[in-house]
């Protein structure tokens, strides 16, 4: 019996031991707390936070970022210029302004005399054949043939981080009212294609005329809400399938046919509307993987 006042005195003063160091413990985490609370205070903590920046969630289409990659304010009757992320899967951005007009309109003379009707690669053989997926008529470019394109080659490469000698010739389309392509890859699915350069990385289609309706760019594999785009309004019929871009004199989209990973991206499926009023002048860079031999 004389046993049991002891340990109770024991268990007393080991609780109130343990209760004053916790009331300590308590303490420091109130004045660690303030002190968080004056730095957030005083600006000099910031909290990260995912939904108030400028950068779209992935697939989040509503919330398109504006990105000013460089502000020319006119003096020189350029226009403002900026990146558009449009969309992650396929990973497409819209360049605002990447040509200028003399640029589009130099493009547009210099492929007039040499318009022949557009053909698709044929994915047996390899070779180029007439088809009705595709109404347009184009030509080509050299790749470094003036000063103008070595320039708006040069322009290219350093919006997509890849080199000039990546890019194959300069392809100039010309469609009219009706005119299309179908939806397709741009990489190849036959092994000839890919001898010279390997597989096509990413393409660079810029946009030389205004059109008055129809004529999108569209991506009908594209993930994300597609009619919370801006524009959707303004789409036509065929633009509504898939996430559209709309023509517009200057505008370069970019849109990469592989993964990060090298694996090659179905989502990047991509297709041009008909055109239903006006005309629709386009000239695409397709970028190799690997150096593409002229
Ligand atoms: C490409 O980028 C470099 C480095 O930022 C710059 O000096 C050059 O003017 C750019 N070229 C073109 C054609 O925009
Ligand atoms: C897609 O976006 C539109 C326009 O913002 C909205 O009205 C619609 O509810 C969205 N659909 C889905 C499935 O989130």
């Amino acid at each position: 019996m004389a046993v049991k006042p002891r340990h109770a005195r024991v268990a007393g003063r080991k609780s109130s031991s343990s209760s004053s160091s916790s009331t300590l413990v308590l303490t420091l985490l109130v004045m660690f707390t303030f002190v968080i609370l004056i730095l957030l205070a005083l600006g000099i903590l910031s909290v990260p936070s995912g939904s108030s920046g400028d950068s779209p969630k992935a697939n989040d289409l509503s919330s398109i970022a504006r990105n000013s990659v460089e502000r020319s304010e006119g003096d020189d009757g350029s226009k403002e210029q900026w990146v558009e992320v449009i969309s992650w899967e396929p990973r497409a951005f819209v360049y605002h302004n990447f040509l200028t007009k003399e640029e589009c309109d130099y493009l547009i003379d210099l492929a007039k005399p040499r318009m022949e009707k557009s053909t698709v690669v044929d994915s047996e053989t390899g070779k180029s054949k007439d088809s009705r997926v595709r109404t347009s008529s184009g030509t080509f470019l050299a790749r470094g043939r003036d000063k103008i394109i070595r320039n708006i080659e040069k322009k290219i490469a350093n919006f997509t981080f890849l080199p000039v000698e990546h890019g194959e010739g300069l392809q100039i389309l010309h469609y009219e009212v009706g005119q299309k392509y179908e939806p397709h890859y741009d990489y190849f699915q036959d092994e000839y294609n890919t001898k010279n350069g390997g597989q096509r990385i990413a393409t660079v289609l810029m946009y030389l005329s205004d059109v008055e309706e129809g004529g999108e760019t569209v991506f009908p594999a594209a993930k994300g809400n597609i009619s919370s785009v801006p524009w959707w309004d303004e789409l036509s019929e065929c633009g509504k399938k898939g996430l559209s871009i709309k023509p517009k004199m200057g505008d370069a989209l970019l849109f990469w046919s592989m993964n990060p990973d090298a694996t090659l991206d179905p989502s990047s499926l991509h297709g041009g509307c008909p055109v239903i009023k006006g005309n629709k002048w386009s000239s695409t860079k397709w970028i190799r993987v690997d150096e593409y031999k002229v």
